[in-house]
């Protein structure tokens, strides 16, 4: 997804945002660029297709000085990724310049009318036109002219604008696509997200929408959409760079996988009061209102979703109340049934996925009530909802998600807790021994991540196949289903999850001599079900590579290599049965020679539809 970086202050503004552009390369891009005002007749400006070293390369030979500017790493929606629909876009005479994430969704009839007016066009960008209205609006006022052109705009948009005749001035806009501001000495930057700025300042604002800031002389002001001055709280990131940074390991999914312990940590220990009751500080939801809850959906993307799958049957089995689960593109235009009785949870890693964004404000619009479970503070999921419960898994690059996923299914067996002792659904023994396990957990993923070789060895065995499965039921099948979105996802082996007893309904056709079959049995009351299973699809010639609890001595004598882990209460069983489906497909990208953090065509923040 595409990010942004601006700099006004002192320094070698070029510097600084492509050091900034380089800490969101994990957003996923497909082209850089940027534009410096160097108080000349022009904005000065470069722009690569590809990498972001491809335009480092070319500013060492040609470099940009100057202490004002924008950049931009693009993530192709309109027009295929070349120099020219690279950002930043400029004016006819080069005067103005835009960076822009997110979708001009009018842009079609606003081209129409600007060529009409005798503009012409460069690139296929929807981006295009807002320089091109910039232009068309400005009478020496820049900030006039924003305000006036974003009126034009319907969409999503984040927006950092330079201009030549506004040498020390930078222009930012944020509706609905994230944009931070980081606040230095005498010193000012705008960016998509905390990692591009951290090395130079804590202190932020993280703004709303429609807010417009304003940075000029050596001061910021920041204005609603009605040109308000707005009085920021300045936030200060507690967290540190290294934590965004690869910490030694190869790639920064492995460091990630690394994190689970502590991340599983993290996310439930601060969370229990001395008495071990757990404690949801942002979840202001009482007993009675939890009664008077009549539906409760959960609602994500991707790996996200796959949590709200565990979560579903937590919240079920714990609090007794009936869930449904859906993918939130869906959601939001099923015409769901909601009403004020109706209880939305929300799950989003980055809490700026654009469907869940969408299917928030729609539950909202109908009066219904919305918890968020997202790792990051400040995202506007967290912000548009009425309960938060932030995972405390530390930012996460890697475009393929995996301590966040494990630290969403912590939140979702706590909260699954708090509301079943609200609604006396649990008898405290079975909540202290619940919580025990819980916390004991992070313990026996470190001991799962301990056996990574053998996990290795399996992996380079079955390296070179066109397809995969993973076979599961119940809680396995959920197992099975992150699993094969992870292995798809970044060794591009096409992997398809099935719930094991569907395999006969037409699955087993796929089944050829050779086929690698990871078959997940960790739920003691299908295990037999499973060994069943195992042998159908070895009677076909798969080869059946089994993820199963230490105890269960039969499955290694029907499955061809078996990957043991460590036991916990079955419900708790998938935390621990994915961390092994992470190295698998860890190591099959590696084995493949792929880019382990940033697969193809992928991103890491979808925030546009
Ligand atoms: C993208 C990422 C996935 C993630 C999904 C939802 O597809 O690549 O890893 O699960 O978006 O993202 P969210 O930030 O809402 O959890």
């Amino acid at each position: 997804m595409c990010g942004i970086v601006g700099y006004v202050g002192k320094r070698n503004a070029e510097d600084v945002i492509i050091e900034g552009l380089s800490k969101l390369e994990y957003r996923g891009y497909d082209s850089a660029g940027i534009a410096i005002n160097q108080n000349k007749d022009t904005i000065a400006y470069a722009k690569k297709k590809g990498r972001l070293s491809i335009l480092e390369n070319f500013l060492k030979e040609m470099p940009l000085l100057g202490q004002v500017g924008i950049g931009h790493t693009r993530w192709a929606t309109h027009g295929e990724p070349s120099d020219c629909n690279s950002h930043p876009h400029l004016n006819e005479n080069g005067t103005i310049a835009v960076v822009h994430n997110g979708i001009i969704e009018n842009y079609m009839e606003i081209k129409e009318m600007l060529i009409a007016e005798g503009y012409t066009f460069k690139s296929e960008t929807d981006t295009e036109v807002i320089v091109h209205l910039l232009d068309k609006y400005y009478k020496g006022d820049l900030i006039e002219a924003v305000y006036t052109t974003i009126k034009q705009l319907r969409g999503a948009y984040a927006l950092g604008v330079v201009a030549v005749n506004h040498p020390d001035e930078l222009v930012a806009v944020r509706k609905e696509s994230p944009l931070i501001v980081g606040l230095g000495d005498e010193e000012f930057f705008i960016a998509s997200d905390v990692p591009a700025i951290l090395k130079y300042t804590r202190k932020v604002y993280f703004l709303e929408n429609g807010e417009v800031v304003h940075i000029k002389d050596h001061t910021i002001k920041v204005y609603d959409e009605n040109k308000n001055k707005v009085d920021k709280e300045v936030k200060t990131i507690d967290w540190d760079i290294e934590a965004a940074s690869k910490s030694g390991y190869d790639y920064f999914m492995l460091k990630e996988i690394y994190d689970q312990p502590q991340a599983i940590k993290d996310t439930l220990l601060r969370r229990l009061d001395k008495n071990r009751i757990i404690r949801l500080d942002d979840i202001r939801m009482t007993k009675e209102q939890l009664e008077d809850v009549g539906k409760v959906y959960i609602v994500a993307c991707g790996t996200a979703y796959n949590a709200g799958l565990v979560g579903k049957y937590a919240i079920e089995k714990l609090a007794q109340i009936p869930v449904e689960v859906d993918i939130a593109s869906e959601f939001r235009y099923s015409d769901p049934f909601i009403d004020e009785k109706t209880l939305l949870i929300v799950v989003s890693q980055s809490g700026e996925t654009a469907d869940t964004l969408a299917a928030m404000k729609l539950a909202k619009s109908k009066g219904a009530r919305v918890l968020a479970i997202t790792n990051v503070v400040g995202s506007s999921v967290a912000r548009e909802a009425t309960d938060v419960f932030y995972t405390w898994a530390g930012p996460e690059i890697a475009v393929a998600s995996t301590k966040a996923y494990t630290a969403q299914l912590v939140a979702f067996y706590m909260i699954a807790l708090d509301f079943a002792l609200k609604r006396t659904t649990i008898s405290s023994d079975k909540y202290n021994e619940l919580i025990d396990k819980i916390e004991s957990l992070s313990e026996l993923v470190a001991q799962i991540l301990d056996g990574k070789e053998a996990i290795r060895s399996i992996v380079k065995d079955i390296k070179d196949t066109k397809s995969a499965f993973y076979l599961g039921r119940g809680l396995d099948y959920m197992t099975a289903q992150e699993a094969a979105l992870k292995l798809k996802e970044i060794s591009y082996i096409y992997t398809e999850a099935f719930a094991a007893g569907e395999l006969k309904h037409g699955t087993i056709a796929l089944i050829e001599k050779g086929t690698p079959v990871f078959c997940v049995v960790t739920q003691d009351n299908l295990a037999e079900k499973m060994i069943s299973n195992i042998k159908e699809v070895k009677a076909r010639g798969a080869f059946v590579i089994a993820i199963a609890k230490s105890s269960n001595l039969e499955i290694s004598k029907v499955a061809d290599d078996t990957i043991y882990i460590p036991e916990a209460d079955d419900l708790l069983m998938p935390i621990l049965s994915t961390v092994p489906t992470q190295l698998v497909a860890y190591y099959a990208s590696l084995e493949r020679g792929n880019d382990v953090d940033k697969p193809r065509n992928l991103a890491k923040s979808v925030t546009v539809e």
